[in-house]
């Protein structure tokens, strides 16, 4: 249940010492000022390789060996990086096939990072190298805690070499060409393929409207990173190295499905940037898609997670860099935990000299000071961590899941038809907030994960339902499920080749209805729908349906198809299917989920009243731990009525009427 199997949350940030060899005191300050502030991890090496290998096969060590020694010395563990995230330049230039080819057919120069083929066999060896080597030299250091694979896999390539393993890859799925033909329905158009040559990735010179190609290019990319991921985790086992792998992921970065890297990392960890006080969305809503982010990267192994980065105060990549207010960071933080995170971890320690990242946010600035704000903060939040350490060992107990797919995204947003906004993750979140907001725990699953012990299912949107997810969903209704579905779903399966006969395609005996005709809406506008005597808006994609079996609840009130479903409800089996033939708004998610949260005797991390902008998360472990968070800069006041709790934090007794500041949090135990 707990990485490292340890009763701690781990404190830490990107160290990058690599910048500063020429600067001895730094070095040394640095870990006088980590003990300060609490940090008692770091991950190094991430983008070190040109001081690791600074000529070709010279491998110097020494250097990383000392910093690695003394932060050990001083009880701070190191997470230790393949350098793969960025080559140097000697590299480049020996090799330009390292480098990545664009989507322009046009091989990259040097420069940026993340610049690399996943496919070259020189760029392949150089890591496996390098990577062996740091682990035969720090595999078994008492220090060392866990591998930081690279960093932020991404991005694609379309050089020969990865376009001649597109191919062998489709080789190995379809055997034939008529087979794949098919499945890219490649008639329309003469797009026939008569030989394996012929075929390209999808390019904005050549082929774009073939969406089975563009879906299976994706599918290959995903697979070619988890596969150079996996060659990386091959190279430090081999030194016989025994350390837990991570790599750090982005939440809901569209270029990889990560569900599959669940296999070959033994932990996963992401970065999360969250735009707090912008100007666009209020701080609660920033806070609904964050929450949804972490649970989404708990969900790709099912186990809690690290958050391996996030400011301590900005970033220097948003259109405004705002420094998180009074109380944020410690908020902002302990949502991570709240959410399954065993850890808060930074980019970065300290801000560089020079170059791209000299003025994002760090925990000591240029002034190398120690009594700043940002400091504080972070010292602060680290001896509250230390506190905190048996939550490690819980878990978030959740019953109700969401299904997100990342396949099905690629599909929906790559498809032409319809309408050309596609608002996926935003319908995800849409229905994932109300369960946020009551303090439901929500696992996050694709179509591939199981749905066992699940009370309730939500699948938003799922306008592709891949091989055996219908039989699975029609499964889990049978043996007593609930399930929401809704418009435009089970349209397609997963070559995105159009289901033929009624949709959506397997389960319309489980909803007791089938779909006729979609009626995509302007944006802002709405049908209408009455239930229960209320008024609700249906808006963005609706869909005229045919009922066959199911009750109606609700039907739409306005334009030609006014008094047809809009809402239904069908028992199926032991269980239950819900339908809402459109994008629900949010006062509908909030009723309609707040009398399922009731009916399905769903557990509130707290059962109180909560204020718009107080939520409450929970985690089961030896005792129940809630968070509760307060994302308004007012304070407010919680009537606990008959619960009691130890603060954590304050070592004291809560009961009764709280009051939490603004921007204010706190983690309080019961007894189990
Ligand atoms: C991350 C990256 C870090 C740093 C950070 C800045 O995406 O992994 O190396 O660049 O962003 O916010």
């Amino acid at each position: 249940m707990s990485i490292l199997n340890e009763t701690m949350i781990l404190h830490g940030c990107d160290y990058n010492p690599e910048q500063w060899l020429d600067y001895p005191e730094i070095l040394q300050k640095d870990i006088e000022l980590m003990q300060k502030a609490h940090i008692n991890c770091v991950s190094v090496g991430i983008f070190s390789w040109a001081k690791l290998e600074p000529e070709e096969g010279i491998y110097t060590f020494d250097w990383l060996a000392e910093i690695i020694d003394n932060l050990w010395a001083a009880g701070i563990r190191s997470l230790l990086a393949t350098p793969s995230g960025a080559r140097p330049a000697w590299m480049a230039h020996k090799y330009p096939e390292v480098l990545r080819v664009g989507p322009n057919l046009q091989r990259n120069r040097m420069g940026q990072r993340h610049n690399h083929c996943p496919t070259s066999p020189v760029y392949r060896q150089k890591v496996h190298d390098i990577s062996l080597r740091l682990s035969e030299r720090f595999g078994t250091h008492p220090g060392v805690i866990m591998w930081h694979l690279s960093n932020e896999y991404g991005g694609e390539c379309f050089c020969p070499l990865c376009q001649e393993a597109f191919r062998g890859w489709l080789r190995e799925k379809y055997k034939t060409l008529d087979a794949l033909n098919h499945a890219w329905w490649t008639t329309f158009w003469s797009h026939t393929y008569t030989d394996w040559a012929q075929i390209e990735p999808p390019l904005p010179s050549g082929e774009t409207g073939t969406h089975g190609l563009t879906l299976d290019w994706r599918r290959f990319v995903t697979d070619q990173t988890v596969d150079f991921c996996a060659m990386e985790k091959a190279a430090v086992r081999e030194a016989g190295s025994t350390l837990p792998v991570t790599a750090n992921l982005m939440g809901f970065f569209n270029g990889l499905n990560y569900f599959k890297f669940k296999d070959v990392l033994d932990v996963v960890s992401w970065d999360s940037y969250p735009a707090w006080h912008n100007d666009q969305m209020d701080d609660v809503a920033v806070a609904a898609l964050t929450a949804l982010t972490h649970d989404l990267m708990r969900g790709v192994k099912r186990e809690n997670f690290l958050l391996m980065e996030s400011t301590p105060s900005h970033v220097n990549w948003h259109e405004m860099n705002i420094s998180k207010k009074p109380g944020m960071h410690e908020l902002s933080s302990l949502q991570a935990l709240a959410h399954g995170s065993n850890s808060v971890q930074y980019f970065q320690w300290r801000k560089g000299r020079g170059a791209f990242e000299k003025f994002h946010g760090a925990v000591v600035s240029h002034d190398g000071r120690d009594d700043t704000r940002v400091f504080r903060d972070v010292a602060a939040l680290g001896a509250d961590l230390e506190k905190l350490g048996e939550i490690a060992q819980s878990k978030v107990p959740a019953r109700v899941a969401i299904v997100y797919d990342w396949e099905n995204r690629w599909a929906f947003e790559g498809m032409s038809g319809i309408k050309k906004e596609r608002r996926y993750v935003e319908t995800v979140l849409r229905h994932y907030a109300t369960f946020w907001s009551m303090g439901i725990p929500v696992d996050v699953v694709d179509m591939e994960c199981g749905l066992d012990g699940y009370a309730l299912v939500v699948a938003p949107l799922l306008y592709m339902y891949r091989a055996g997810f219908a039989q699975k969903l029609r499964g889990f209704v049978q043996a007593g499920g609930t399930l929401v579905g809704m418009a435009f779903g089970g349209v397609v399966d997963e070559n995105d080749l159009c289901y033929l006969g009624e949709t959506p395609a397997g389960l319309t005996d489980v909803y007791g209805l089938r779909s006729e005709e979609v009626m995509p809406q302007h944006a802002g506008q709405e049908n209408h729908f009455i239930w229960n005597g209320k008024t609700y808006g249906l808006g963005d994609i609706c869909e005229r349906i045919a009922v066959q079996g199911a009750e109606v609840l609700g039907s739409f009130q306005d334009d030609f198809y006014a008094g047809e479903p809009a809402f239904t409800h069908h028992e199926f089996g032991k269980g239950q299917a819900y339908f809402l033939a459109g994008y629900a708004d949010q006062d509908f998610c909030g009723d309609f989920y707040a009398g399922l949260i009731q009916a399905l005797k769903l557990e509130r991390a707290l059962d109180v009243e909560l204020p718009y902008g107080v939520v409450a998360g929970v985690r089961q472990g030896a005792r129940r731990y809630v968070f509760v968070q307060n994302y308004l800069d007012t304070p407010c006041t919680l009537n606990l009525g008959d619960g009691v709790y130890t603060d954590m934090l304050r070592g004291e007794s809560v009961r009764g009427t709280v009051t939490l500041e603004g921007y204010g949090v706190r983690v309080w135990a019961a007894e189990v």
